[in-house]
């Protein structure tokens, strides 16, 4: 084994998942957002593992359609005949490869990459093969783990093939191995089908580098949590959960005050700035990017956003939006794609911004909808102000400039411009360009009729006689 070469990883994916009573395959079932498989993928890379080949079988297709856009190669296993075959089927693009494989189960997708770099490194140390081991009280069906009576590792039993006095064996194996690839491809030709279930074991590749006269370690993890196997429904939802709370915590230690994590989620490829604060039963996901001492929730979801420093967002929907150092939106702001506010925006309650920019210090305060629309700096929107962006055929644009004010309940008809220093009278459609520095008014003049409440009373008291 050379040892600057780097680790190959392989992932079992190719079962069905029988227990999860789905149309579709085990492993593609999100934990917080990203497939099992992906996890188990991310995971394997971060360890350091350059070259990563998925096992697929059952729904393969479906596995590669998720794991598109990362450095995987995949190897299709048409029959299931066990761990062992499955393993089998990726030795092709094992061969010639000097140096360590990893192998993993797809369905663990708490998994942590300290522990692979674990085995690789009791690999490294003249380990033939290395595995990661847990205990339960009742390890159930999982195979358990056999030590002389030294304490070195023999061998892996699966739970069927126990004897009782094996079944009493309180470690167990998660199936999480690392092995000097020469050892593994030799070890591969020899499994034999001769068990309780009629498979190859990938488990018995183990006792065999063993017998071989080869170092095997067997090594206790700190976290067992992290070899949570999802077989279910309901341990998804445990592992998600589980999952949920090591990304809160995860931003918890670098800064970040979550006010109450059960009602708080966060994805994996969000990232938040110190002493930003979030507020019960907010949901920030997708690939967001928050700054630092901001104030998000309660009630908001962030979706594939970027907010700059000292943003507050309330009770607000917030997806594929930029919100700019000190902007703040909210109670009840609708943020859609590709609203843009540049700093100290304020968008006020009931509000909607879609594919808008919207300059520095401009305000929208209440009850409005700003849709394609371009607007400047320091420019105040009164409330109920709408752009009609829509003529029934296509989508068309409002240019606002800076230092202007739109007052209240105005229509501003799309396509159409306002200047800088422009005023546009309350209650106004317009329809025409305004220049800048000018007045727009286009409502209809008010006409007051003297006396006309005591006409009107006396016709109702008439009528009611
Ligand atoms: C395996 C281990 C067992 C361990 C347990 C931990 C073996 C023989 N046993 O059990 O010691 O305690 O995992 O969960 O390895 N897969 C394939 N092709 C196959 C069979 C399985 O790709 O033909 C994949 C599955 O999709 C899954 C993984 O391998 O991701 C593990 O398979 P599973 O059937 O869950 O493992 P067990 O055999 O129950
Ligand atoms: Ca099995």
């Amino acid at each position: 084994m050379t040892s600057g070469t780097p680790p190959v990883g392989v992932v079992l994916a190719a079962g069905q998942g029988t227990r999860m009573k789905s149309d579709k395959p085990k492993v593609i079932h999100p934990v917080c957002g990203l497939a099992m498989v992906e996890w188990v993928v991310r995971v394997l890379a971060e360890a350091g593992l350059e070259r990563i080949v998925v096992v697929v079988g059952h729904g393969a297709d479906s596995v590669r359609e998720r794991l598109a856009g990362y450095p995987v190669e995949f190897v299709e296993q048409t029959e299931r005949k066990g761990t062992g075959h499955a393993v089998m089927c990726a030795a092709p693009l094992l061969q010639g490869h000097d140096g360590v494989t990893v192998v993993s189960a797809g369905d663990t997708p708490l998994l942590m990459a300290d522990t692979v770099r674990t085995l690789l490194e009791a690999c490294r140390s003249g380990a033939g093969a290395a595995l990661s081991t847990a205990f339960l009280e009742e390890p159930g069906s999982y195979g358990r783990i056999i030590r002389d009576a030294g304490g070195a590792f023999e061998a892996i039993v699966e739970a069927k093939d126990c004897t009782s006095a094996q079944l009493l064996t309180k470690e167990w194996n998660p199936a999480l191995y690392a092995f000097d690839n020469k050892l593994l491809l030799e070890s591969l030709p020899k499994l034999t089908t001769s068990n309780a279930q009629g498979e190859y074991y990938l488990t018995d590749v183990l006792g065999l580098v063993r017998a071989g006269g080869h170092r095997v370690d067997a090594l206790p993890a700190k976290d067992a949590e992290q070899f949570i196997g999802v077989n279910d429904r309901w341990q998804l939802s445990e592992a998600g959960a589980a999952m949920r709370r090591r990304i809160l915590r995860r931003h918890a230690e670098s800064g970040v005050t979550i006010i109450d994590p059960d009602s708080t989620t966060i994805g994996p490829d969000v990232s938040i700035g110190v002493d930003t604060l979030v507020h019960p039963n907010t949901i920030i996901e997708g690939k967001t990017s928050i700054g630092k001492g901001c104030e998000l929730g309660p009630n908001t979801w962030i979706k594939d956003s970027q907010l700059g420093d000292g943003v507050r967002a309330y009770m607000s929907h917030i997806e594929r939006a930029e919100m700019g150092d000190n902007s703040r939106c909210g109670p009840f702001a609708n943020m859609r794609p590709g609203a843009r506010l540049a700093e100290k925006v304020k968008i006020g309650n009931f509000v909607e911004i879609k594919n808008a920019s919207l300059g520095s210090e401009t305000s929208v305060s209440h009850l409005t909808y700003i849709g394609d629309a371009e607007v400047g700096q320091r420019t105040n929107i009164g409330a109920g102000t709408i752009t009609c962006n829509y003529d029934g055929f296509a989508k068309h644009k409002t240019s606002i400039g800076s230092d202007s004010f739109v007052g209240s309940n105005s229509t501003l008809v799309a396509p159409v411009t306002l200047g800088d220093e422009s005023f546009v009278a309350a209650g106004s459609v317009v329809t025409q360009d305004v220049p800048d520095g000018a007045m727009a008014i286009g409502r209809g003049r008010q006409e007051n009729k003297e006396g006309w409440f005591t006409r009107w009373r006396s016709q109702k008291q008439k009528a009611n006689q």
